[in-house]
């Protein structure tokens, strides 16, 4: 059963190359999130299936890592070929299960090819070493291998470029990849599956297994455990992150983790004003704040802050929401009634503790998850949402006197994925992007996501870079050969 997506969608999972139902032919409902509507249902898989699905990526790996770079690079160009020829119907899905704004899942679908396209050519160049040996009758080589079999557990808030970011590098590299989506949005991974299939992705060398909520904490011990797999791949919570690195040591497993973030948002007094709005503006209310990389803390210098958050409170309160289908809306749902009462708590304890309310905070009127674009002021370190990452359409201020203060105020805190400042001192430029303990700094702009770009984080916001030159490293292994060589005949 699916109704209202492009017939081609797949419901199915995807092991070995074929489309399947899980054993018991248990399945799950997935929700339009601006209706609540069930626009879909896939199976609701276990260990016994994640386990299928590994011994089929092990079965793969041997053509698949012998295939040259180039002759895997073609197959993922032909994939990312596909997803553009398809993203109308691709963002149509996205939007119809995660929520987001049309015009931003068009953007995402892109991303998600870029990713395709970016590592089918960056396989090409994994290159190795020779190193001058430290005896005369020795030569040492290092090359890098593809790591082996390999897992991937992803979100629901970038359901598509998630899934390539982890699934291009790690083909490329020559691994083969077991894939369990976020329960929210299993049918864009799906859909993706789909096009990797037409092409030409051999069977075994992508696979899918989906699950609803209950059942993902089994998948991910599978994953975890299975002594095929070499390695995982998980952005989500901090929280489960630990969980699955404690799981990954145990089983001496390489992990990368893209966890949550609580990023910093830094305006001077010098900044260009119309420039820093408009990049609050985007990097707090795209994909209704459901981002790693949101602004959680906006620190404003004193000279500009009063202006600066009357006219942040004047722009977010224009902002249009509704469904990401409809024409003109910038805002859509949040992902669940959790996310909203998530929402809810932050702000609530954030007023309770002194912030005042500039606009918004209250469910929307639409009803459903739709939330008020919010707008709050004078908040402190003690509250939530100055610790916790709050995911959501919540814009959080306070003033800052300097650049000392407002260094410490940023970096108080257990995350570290990203920071963004805007200043027109070149100096400061400098100084902040050494001094911010965040693995991206957006400097004068709000906007930092590219491929050509190591995405990650430090502190407990994880390890691992994906996207760019970088990100391939996670996915081979250093393997260093050290030959004896004997003196030609004749000589001693
Ligand atoms: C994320 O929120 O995890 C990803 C954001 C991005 O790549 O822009």
């Amino acid at each position: 059963m699916l109704t209202d997506v492009a017939p081609w969608t797949p419901t199915d999972a995807y092991v070995g190359g074929d489309w399947v139902e899980a054993d018991e032919g248990r399945r799950f409902a997935v929700t339009n999130k601006a209706t609540g509507e069930v626009i879909g249902e896939v199976p609701s898989m276990t260990a016994v299936e994640t386990r299928r699905a590994i011994e089929a990526a092990e079965a793969a790996l041997p053509a698949w890592r012998a295939r040259t770079a180039a002759q895997r690079a073609e197959i993922l160009q032909r994939w990312a070929a596909l997803m553009l020829k398809q993203r109308d119907e691709l963002a149509r899905l996205l939007t119809l299960e995660q929520g987001k704004p049309l015009a931003e899942s068009q953007a995402e679908i892109a991303y998600a090819a870029s990713f395709l396209q970016w590592f089918a050519e960056e396989g090409r160049r994994i290159y190795g070493d020779i190193i001058p040996p430290h005896q005369p009758d020795k030569r040492i080589m290092v090359f890098k291998q593809g790591i082996g079999v390999a897992c991937g557990i992803t979100p629901w808030n970038f359901p598509s470029a998630m899934v390539t970011r982890k699934a291009a590098p790690a083909l490329a590299a020559g691994c083969t990849f077991v894939l369990k989506p976020a329960e929210y949005t299993p049918l864009s991974a799906l859909a993706v599956a789909a096009l990797g299939e037409q092409a030409g992705v051999p069977g075994g060398v992508f696979n899918v297994v989906t699950c609803d909520k209950a059942g993902a904490a089994e998948i991910g011990a599978e994953m975890t455990s299975n002594p095929v797999v070499r390695k995982v791949a998980f952005t989500g919570s901090t929280a489960t992150g630990k969980i699955l690195m404690k799981q990954c040591a145990e089983h001496m497993k390489r992990i990368s983790l893209e966890l949550g973030g609580n990023a910093p948002f830094i305006v001077f007094d010098d900044a260009d004003f119309a420039a820093a709005l408009e990049g609050a503006l985007i990097c707090k209310f795209r994909n209704s704040g459901q981002t790693c990389i949101s602004a959680n803390r906006i620190f404003v210098q004193r000279g500009i802050h009063a202006r600066f958050a009357a006219a942040l409170a004047e722009r977010a309160a224009d902002l249009t929401v509704g469904s990401g289908l409809e024409s003109g809306v910038q805002q859509g749902p949040l992902i669940s009634p959790d996310a909203v009462a998530k929402v809810e708590r932050h702000i609530a304890d954030a007023q309770a503790r002194g912030a005042r309310l500039l606009t918004g905070g209250r469910r929307h009127t639409l009803g459903g998850t739709f939330f008020e674009p919010t707008v709050l002021d004078g908040i402190d370190q003690e509250m939530e949402l100055s610790s916790a990452e709050t995911f959501g359409p919540v814009a959080a201020l306070r003033p800052f006197d300097n650049e000392d203060e407002v260094i410490r105020l940023a970096n108080d805190t257990p995350y570290g994925l990203a920071a963004y400042v805007y200043t027109e001192n070149n100096s400061r430029v400098w100084r902040l992007s050494e001094a911010l303990e965040s693995g991206i700094v957006g400097m004068n702009t709000g906007l930092i996501s590219t491929e050509v770009a190591p995405f990650g984080g430090m502190k407990h916001s994880g390890f691992g870079r994906e996207g760019s030159k970088y990100g391939i490293e996670d996915w081979v292994e250093v393997k260093y050969v050290c030959v004896g060589i004997r003196p030609a005949e004749g000589e001693a």
